[in-house]
């Protein structure tokens, strides 16, 4: 038997004030952007905004429906959109950000989208960073979206079924 350990760290801010300017432009657009969320049901309104490794900024929100399930979260909203946009286009950097009753404290992506990020980066071979805060408050930083889901199921993964 050995045993194998993981590690994760993260940086802590204690506000986007002590962020550096391209990131602090990134989370106050995600801010922004919560208010384009369509979340009738949950009144929790999500945001993802992508900074490409071409500069470019897109845009993901939360899409709720009366059918609860068919909701899709505002991270694979944006994937899908930056996949539609910008094919095989690298992220640099995801703000994620929220607006609800209360939202002074990060929120990270769920598991769905985890495993959607992981592909992504995967994909484009890549890390992708991840700036998490709520309207006001902390501002987490991840380096590298995959450490949020250690042993992941992968494409390499198929490979190893047995038919
Ligand atoms: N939601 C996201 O958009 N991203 C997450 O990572 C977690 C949850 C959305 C889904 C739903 O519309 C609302 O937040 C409440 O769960």
């Amino acid at each position: 038997m050995q045993k194998k350990e993981y590690q994760f760290s993260f940086d802590v801010y204690e506000s986007i004030q002590d962020l550096t300017e391209a990131d602090a432009k990134l989370l106050s657009k995600a801010r922004e952007v919560t208010e384009m969320a369509y979340a009738p049901y949950s009144h929790f309104k999500v945001s993802a905004v992508a900074l490409m490794n071409n500069d470019e900024m897109v845009n993901g929100t939360n899409q709720e429906n009366a059918s609860y399930p068919v909701t899709i979260c505002a991270e694979r909203v944006l994937l899908s959109a930056v996949s539609s946009i910008f094919p095989n286009e690298a992220i640099d950097t995801i703000a994620i950000s929220y607006n609800s009753k209360n939202s002074a404290v990060p929120i990270s992506p769920c598991g769905v989208c985890r495993q959607a990020l992981a592909e992504y980066e995967e994909r484009t071979h890549q890390p992708i960073r991840l700036i998490l805060s709520g309207m006001q408050g902390e501002v987490f930083i991840i380096k590298n979206a995959t450490d949020l889901l250690p042993l992941s199921f992968k494409s390499s993964s198929l490979k190893n079924s047995t038919k």
